[in-house]
């Protein structure tokens, strides 16, 4: 389906240009034959997921791809290992495919200047998915749908403040560096921390967002000359929590216990720890992006003007919530 938005009407003018001078890309593609009728027309999404390195990312996936199939929308999926040159690679071909839309999940902040520029001068639309770029031109997308992570890190902040008093050795276990939910959960944390000098962060290092790191740096951590004073944990997902659990475990720590952990997410494994008493608390963070992304392309496609940002509604979980919650828990 070819593109019908306000900032895109160029594309249009060039298009009937082309049309009356019989060199149209669409006749091209069909030997000079007359374009399919409209309504036969799937809309064409290219999106860039970052990899599968989480229980939320997994999630995310199946969201987006199970509502483009539920609306019949033609999604070209790419899956780029966690990798940036993957992403950029994939936004290209998007281009290149001439995509009605290309949406993706960045997997840094910043380096995505060049290749958005690319997809403008294309005049193809670009929504941001679950997290944001550092761009000076927020010309280059015409959306963000997330959650606000500055907000995530402040709640399990005040989870710390409340179960603690405000007096605690914290270990953190950061997410990907350089990515928008590292980034920000930290910030949104450190801005509680500030008003509680006596709230400290004795260990902090990156776990990469999966179980595998989350469980390495926790042992670390625990054989470090400051070990055996971290009263508890704060990671940037509920996949490090899990991780960091097993290392309390073969440690003789008990996790929960002698440590208390708050993580971000609200992924089903976390409630599982919770409902065992070695998880404290996670602060939800909802994958379930799949049906405001296609409401905003469909959107798009009808010419409707959409916000610059839409926040993702969340909660957050206490162990003592966990047992009723997981009942219901879709992910
Ligand atoms: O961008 C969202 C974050 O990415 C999730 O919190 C984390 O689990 C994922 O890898």
């Amino acid at each position: 389906m070819k593109r019908n938005i306000g900032g895109w009407v160029m594309v249009g003018l060039v298009a009937v240009c082309c049309g009356m001078m019989g060199s149209c890309k669409k006749e091209t593609k069909s030997g000079g034959g007359a374009p399919p009728p409209r309504q036969a027309q799937k809309i064409v999404v290219g999106f860039s997921q970052i990899g599968a390195e989480s229980g939320w990312r997994t999630a995310n996936t199946e969201s987006i791809k199970g509502e483009a199939a539920k609306r019949g929308i033609d999604l070209q999926f790419s899956d780029a290992q966690s990798k940036q040159e993957n992403q950029i690679k994939a936004i290209r071909s998007f281009i290149a495919q001439d995509v009605d839309v290309i949406a993706f999940s960045p997997v840094v902040t910043t380096g995505w200047q060049e290749v958005l520029q690319e997809a403008k001068q294309a005049g193809i639309p670009v929504i941001l998915s679950d997290r944001a770029v550092d761009v000076t031109d927020d010309s280059l997308y015409v959306t963000f749908i997330g959650s606000d992570f500055i907000e995530e890190g402040r709640l399990a902040a005040n989870w710390v403040v409340k179960a603690t008093g405000g007096k605690a050795n914290i270990a953190e276990l950061v997410g990907t560096p350089g990515s928008a939910p590292a980034n920000d959960r930290a910030t949104g944390f450190r801005e509680v921390m500030a008003k509680y000098p006596e709230m400290k962060i004795i260990k902090t290092q990156s776990g990469d967002f999966t179980r595998t790191k989350g469980k390495e740096v926790m042992e670390a951590f625990l054989k470090s000359p400051e070990g055996k004073q971290i009263n508890l944990l704060y990671a940037h997902n509920d996949d490090m929590a899990i991780g960091a659990i097993q290392a309390m475990e073969a440690a003789g720590v008990k996790p929960g216990v002698d440590i208390k952990i708050v993580s971000i997410d609200g992924v089903k494994g976390a409630f599982e720890a919770m409902v065992a008493g070695k998880l404290n608390c996670t602060v939800e963070c909802n994958p379930l992006i799949g049906p405001a992304l296609f409401d905003a392309v469909e959107k798009l496609m009808k010419g409707e003007t959409l916000p610059k940002r839409t926040v993702i509604e969340e909660s957050v979980y206490e162990q003592s919530q966990a047992a009723e919650a997981i009942k219901t828990r879709a992910y």
